[in-house]
């Protein structure tokens, strides 16, 4: 049966792990822009396509016919892809997250990296074959005039390939991560500039979270591929065709979010914090151990605004969760260990025998992560550069008297900058006096700053943000 909705990324709502004895287990997939999509989509017609990451998919796909798992999962029918494991690994981790995510979040140490050779071209090659993949199964499953929403940077050269099979298909494509400007976009090599931006082009609609992360790419389309660019109108044209910009930023789901978080298991992780932090101040950071989450520096703040007052000590804890992610890149591994290494500076520097003043915990727990929400009275949030970042937005929805210090880099800063303490991400120093400042904030403009932050989170519900993004292909 074809599909008149589909909706195309690289992980999916659901994976598997392959036990000893060879059977399969099944769980929802995790990541902010699966949870957000796995909540909005539930109706039957619409197929979610996306790759076998794992042996456990894998295998889960080889039992399926034509790779369609068709039971009854909350979000509908799942295609997954069974790409040969060296391709996948060289578009997945050395393209798209070594490559594509380092140029728009900014990451590179450039006397060093990046590095255009052969061995890059071989590994662009296999994002050409992933995303061909994908393209061809979405071309294969669309009914006619089918609107197809393909996510992310993994996915930036399906929009064109699948026009050219397909165009009929209403194609939308969405960026989860900030755009880089022109000069810094510009370090990949001109050809790939090339394909990567006309490969988005090829949709009608090229969605982003921030107005700024829009501007960013049309202005890379028009400096770097020649493209015409209406600004006002959001649109631009290149080959004869035009695409329209469109800005969605992500919100919560407040009211889903507050009934997940008076579940018991919370309130058990609740009390177990509570145990351990007593009646002190809790400043609160919750990352995937991201390179871009800017944990080091976070750290090191920290370990300043102690140096800078004594008078908080004994009085304050730093619950850092920091969850593992993408262990297979030695970036993300080397983090991990810098992370771990700062802490025990912090300390060895000030841990007396009563007080802990540093809690670093680096595996994933999603209630215990609710249960130091709630309980925050200063969440931290400092990206080097972030699309959105939702932390930002359910920290103030799960606790109305928490101030939010937030780095003007992340895209939430749009619309929650004007009632965080703002922070530019490389200052350390900064970011130690706002820790102070958040930890001093009157009651009352506490409150009220909590009020209006939490109002703005959930603005834009996960729904919206897809309705109108459905809406944009009609
Ligand atoms: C970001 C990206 C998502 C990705 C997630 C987790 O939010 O925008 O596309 O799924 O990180 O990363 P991972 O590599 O584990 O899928």
């Amino acid at each position: 049966m074809s599909s008149t909705v589909l909706i195309a990324s690289n992980r999916g709502p659901v994976s598997f792990t392959l036990s000893d004895d060879g059977g399969l287990t099944m769980r929802r997939g995790g990541g902010g822009l699966v949870s957000g999509l796995s909540e909005v989509v539930r109706e039957a017609d619409v197929l979610w396509v996306c790759a076998a990451l794992s042996d456990g998919d894998r295998g889960a796909v080889r039992q399926a016919a034509g790779g369609r798992l068709d039971r009854a999962f909350a979000t509908g029918p799942i295609r997954m892809l069974d790409i040969p494991p060296a391709v996948f690994h060289r578009a997945y981790n050395a393209v798209a997250n070594s490559t594509l995510w380092f140029v728009n979040h900014l990451l590179y140490n450039t006397p060093f990296s990046p590095e255009f050779g052969t061995r890059f071209r071989r590994e662009w090659e296999s994002y050409r074959t992933y995303n061909g993949a994908f393209a061809l199964a979405l071309a294969e499953e669309a009914a006619h005039r089918a609107r197809v929403m393909v996510q992310d940077y993994h996915l930036t050269l399906t929009p064109a390939m699948l026009r050219a099979e397909r165009p009929d298909l209403r194609i939308a494509h969405f960026s989860h991560t900030p755009w880089a400007p022109p000069e810094y976009f510009a370090l990949l090599p001109e050809d790939v500039v090339a394909e990567v931006l006309t490969g988005i082009l090829g949709a009608d609609h090229a969605g982003f979270l921030t107005a700024r992360w829009a501007r960013a790419f049309m202005d890379c389309c028009e400096t770097l591929l020649g493209a015409r660019v209406d600004h006002a109108a959001r649109t631009v044209t290149h080959d004869g065709r035009t695409t329209r910009i469109g800005v969605h930023p992500l919100g919560v789901n407040g009211e889903a979010l507050l009934a997940r978080a008076a579940e018991q298991d919370v309130e058990s992780h609740m009390s177990v914090i509570k145990d351990l932090v007593g009646d002190r101040r809790l400043i609160v950071r919750i990352d995937r151990t991201e390179l871009s989450k800017n944990i080091v520096r976070g750290l090191r703040a920290y370990q300043e605004f102690l140096a800078a007052h004594p008078e908080w000590h004994g009085r304050v804890v730093h619950l850092a969760f920091a969850y593992p992610s993408r262990h297979d890149l030695p970036e993300y591994r080397e983090y991990t260990a810098a992370v771990q290494r700062c802490a025990k500076e912090i300390e060895d520097e000030y841990a007396t025998e009563d007080w802990d003043p540093l809690i670093l915990n680096v595996n994933d727990d999603y209630p215990r992560s609710l249960a130091a929400y709630r309980l925050a009275d200063v969440l931290l949030v400092n990206p080097i550069r972030d699309g959105m970042n939702l932390v930002a937005k359910e920290g103030p929805i799960l606790s109305p008297r928490c101030a939010l210090v937030l780095s003007r880099e992340a895209g939430a800063a749009a619309e929650l900058g004007a009632d965080s303490l703002l922070v530019n991400p490389y200052d350390v120093s900064g970011t130690a006096a706002a820790l102070h400042e958040a930890l001093t904030l009157p009651e009352q403009e506490r409150l009220a700053r909590g009020q209006r932050l939490r109002a703005a989170a959930c603005a834009l519900p996960p729904q919206r943000w897809f309705d109108d993004q459905l809406a944009a292909l009609r």
